[in-house]
């Protein structure tokens, strides 16, 4: 909920939803901003007709593709591009079919950031904030209270500032960069 909050998708906007799955965010998707404005894909042929049967079960009929999302795109242009699964690097195909002004919202594998990019008039998606997913903690000892700690003294010393980090992602490539450009992190 919250990637789908950060993607700020409005009324006309075309969807792409990375990763089917149960079809679920396809489905609040396509109750909440029309099937004709949505577009699920996923890589497992299985998955998305168990979702497109799901789906229209309940009166919803979004396009649902089985497609390898890091390839060609079913349609060439979106306003809004959500994956609920992490790339690296973010597919050039996503980069092309974002339109100006258009806004991508993925989490980076093998990190924990979560990328929120906004697409520039000169085919550059800029993310001014990288932050870390939330984390629901339980249990005696907090984890995630106790790498919070870690970061925050590396912070203190002006290193790996990772929640303050900005991104450049385009077509050729992306970058993670340090907001006071001492490190580049390729991605
Ligand atoms: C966390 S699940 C998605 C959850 C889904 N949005 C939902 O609401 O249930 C991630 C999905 O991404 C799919 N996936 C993984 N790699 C993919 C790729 N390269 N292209 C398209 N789908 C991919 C997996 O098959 C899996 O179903």
């Amino acid at each position: 909920m919250s990637m789908a909050h950060r993607l700020d998708v409005r009324p006309g906007h075309k969807v792409l939803d990375v990763g089917t799955g149960s079809g679920y965010s396809a489905g609040l998707f396509a109750r909440r901003f029309g099937d004709e404005n949505v577009t699920s894909v996923d890589m497992d042929p299985y998955l998305v007709e168990a979702a497109r049967t799901r789906l229209a079960e309940f009166g919803r009929t979004p396009r649902v593709a089985a497609v390898d999302a890091t390839g060609e795109l079913p349609e060439p242009e979106y306003d809004r591009i959500m994956a609920t699964v992490s790339v690296r690097p973010v597919p050039a195909s996503w980069l092309r079919a974002l339109r100006p002004g258009g806004r991508l919202v993925t989490t980076i594998a093998h990190t924990a950031l979560l990328i929120t990019a906004e697409m520039g008039p000169d085919g550059v998606a800029r993310a001014e904030d990288g932050s870390a997913p939330p984390v629901h903690q339980g249990g005696p000892r907090r984890l995630r209270d106790d790498l919070e700690r870690v970061r925050g003294k590396w912070e203190e010393n002006g290193r790996f500032p990772l929640h303050t980090l900005r991104a450049e992602l385009t077509a050729e490539g992306g970058a993670l960069l340090s907001p006071d450009g001492p490190w580049v992190f390729t991605v």
